[in-house]
């Protein structure tokens, strides 16, 4: 037998139907974009660095694929094709009387961690609308973004639209620094807001100012309803514009007749970091991620040489044809027939999260049968689904989609890192996330000395000792009973979930340093959070009470 050679990971052959199915999407969003008049472009799969760079703000540097030509250059595989669309048109294309529209199709590649099942090289389809086109520039290209959607018989969608000045000047009027706009991103990223709240506790923010940035993250709808928001920003001007930019493109949405597939979030950030404007990203059903990624990026061309706005976006054909695939197979396309998904991480946290559920008048009675091998639990009357999972899955489940809800650990969503909502302290399941080992093993803390820490998680050891200590320690991973490892003299101490105290205690062990205090969280699919708005809103604010009512 021969070896088989086969495409690396993220890479693949496509044909057949799937091909027909990925090119119908690209050739009725190209007429779309061809009938408004926009030229198509194409530039070279590869460039300079320097384009994709970290001052552009694109793909962080370590998720490129680099390399050098002969001359020494360093060259990278484009991960975005914007950049390259703005490089061009500052060379070739006057922009002095009226505007250019460019459209493009092309392959792009992203150096994703493996075992993601992401791709690593996938197409994208996109228009940049380039010259002083401002709010009516903004509105053709949301207006045509939608249109995409629907000529490639997409008509479940959402576009969610905020504005990158939202975000900036929030951090410019409290002056963070970009460490902390990072950390901050991360957590209204993950909707967390009570890790926000925390956080800005210790940053000294006033209660009167956390108010503002709750108001900023949880808020999504339209801007006509931003009443209290308005007032609250009043003293932010560059807060305010942005909103009464967002009231203005809605009216203008209206008279398109486009208002009825977007909804509006304030705390919109790009990791794109080029967007000046307002930003846009596109849902739609069964995948878990946004299929179009758009905006204004008004400071983009000025690096390439021409003083010029713009604004456009861009669509992952690979995603929008599995979202296809899956719907056209769906027996229950229809909305009001969908059922929501919750993952539970089995065990304790399983049956309390049911007695929650319980409270506010969702049942699953089949769970409670003792020895049933069922897998999935179903109410039909709500219309909701619920199934087991092992904790460290729950996450991964709720990411890409195939649970709308988990429920589980806040050790288990630090550890996996996944990128979810994070919307709901359901309070229950408290303990702490601790540095342990015999009395002794205090003085190697304290010293910095080189130690190994034995532990089931290994990411959130490492971010402590790395970012928060700075410490240089070996981490070596457990899979369980981790009390043994200082004991047996694997490694001097442990990072650990202590509850009541009674495993350490009977073993001579002590809390050496507390790492973060956890409890079970309510989390939630991004896409699912646009899609299903209402239903999961409601069971967000009925848990809530609950949660409230136990206190
Ligand atoms: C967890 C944790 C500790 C113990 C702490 O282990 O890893 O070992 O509970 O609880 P306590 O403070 O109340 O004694 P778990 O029982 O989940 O099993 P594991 O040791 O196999 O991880």
């Amino acid at each position: 037998m021969t070896k088989m050679l086969h495409t690396p990971e993220g890479v693949r052959d496509i044909y057949n139907d799937e091909l027909i199915r990925k090119e119908d999407i690209s050739s009725s969003m190209m007429s779309v974009m061809r009938n408004a008049g926009y030229e198509k472009i194409q530039t070279p799969t590869f460039e300079f660095f320097d384009i994709f760079g970290n001052d552009v703000g694109t793909t962080p540097s370590k998720d490129l694929y680099k390399f050098f030509d002969k001359e020494g250059n360093t060259l990278v595989l484009r991960p975005d094709i914007t950049p390259s669309i703005a490089r061009a048109a500052s060379k070739y294309f006057d922009v002095t009387d009226g505007c250019i529209k460019l459209c493009y199709e092309g392959n792009v590649y992203i150096n994703n961690k493996s075992l993601q099942g992401r791709l690593k090289e996938s197409t994208q389809l996109g228009a940049e609308l380039i010259g002083n086109t401002g709010l009516e520039g903004d509105a053709e290209i949301v207006s045509m973004a939608i249109d995409c959607m629907l000529k490639a018989g997409f008509d479940d969608f959402k576009i969610s639209i905020g504005h990158a000045a939202i975000f900036n000047g929030l951090m410019e009027a409290f002056g963070f620094s970009p460490f902390e706009r990072e950390e901050i991103a991360d957590l209204i990223n993950n909707k967390n807001t009570f890790g926000l709240m925390e956080y800005l506790d210790h940053a000294g923010v006033s209660e009167d100012n956390k108010k503002l940035f709750t108001m900023v993250s949880g808020f999504y709808s339209s801007p006509d309803e931003a009443d209290d928001i308005r007032d609250i920003v009043k003293d932010y001007p560059v807060i305010s514009e942005a909103l009464d930019h967002l009231k203005a493109l809605n009216e203008l949405l209206k008279k398109k007749g486009k208002d009825g597939y977007v909804n509006y979030e304030l705390s919109l950030i790009s990791p794109y970091k080029y967007y000046t404007g307002i930003l846009f990203y596109g849902y739609t059903y069964d995948v878990g991620e946004p299929v179009v990624k758009g905006g204004r990026y008004d400071k983009l061309l000025g690096y390439f040489g021409k003083d010029a706005c713009a604004v456009g976006y861009a669509v992952s054909v690979d995603i929008l044809s599995m979202a296809k695939k899956s719907q056209e197979l769906s027996d229950a396309p229809q909305k009001d027939d969908r059922y929501l998904t919750v993952a539970l991480g089995k065990g304790r946290l399983a049956k309390k999260a049911m007695e929650y559920f319980e409270q506010i008048g969702i049942f699953a009675e089949e769970m409670k049968e003792k020895d049933t091998r069922k897998l999935i639990f179903v109410n039909e009357e709500k219309k909701m689904r619920f199934f087991l999972a092992k904790s460290p899955d729950v996450p991964t489940y709720v990411e890409y989609g195939a649970a709308d809800i988990g429920i589980v650990g806040e050790d288990t969503i630090l550890e996996e890192g996944r990128n979810i909502y994070e919307v709901l302290d359901l309070g229950f399941g408290a303990c702490r996330m601790c540095v342990c080992g015999p009395p002794e093993a205090a003085g190697y803390l304290k010293h910095q000395e080189l130690i190994r820490v034995a532990t089931k998680y290994p990411r959130i050891a490492k971010n402590y000792f790395n970012n928060r200590k700075g410490q240089t320690v070996e981490i070596i991973k457990l899979n369980g009973s981790i009390e043994l490892a200082p004991i047996v003299g694997l490694s001097e101490v442990i990072v650990d979930i202590v509850e009541t105290g009674s495993t350490l205690r009977e073993n001579g062990l002590t809390v050496l340093e507390e790492v973060a205090p956890l409890s079970a969280r309510m989390v939630v699919n991004q896409v699912s959070m646009k899609m299903e708005n209402e239903r999961i809103t409601q069971i967000i604010n009925d848990l809530k009470g609950v949660v409230e009512a136990r206190k």
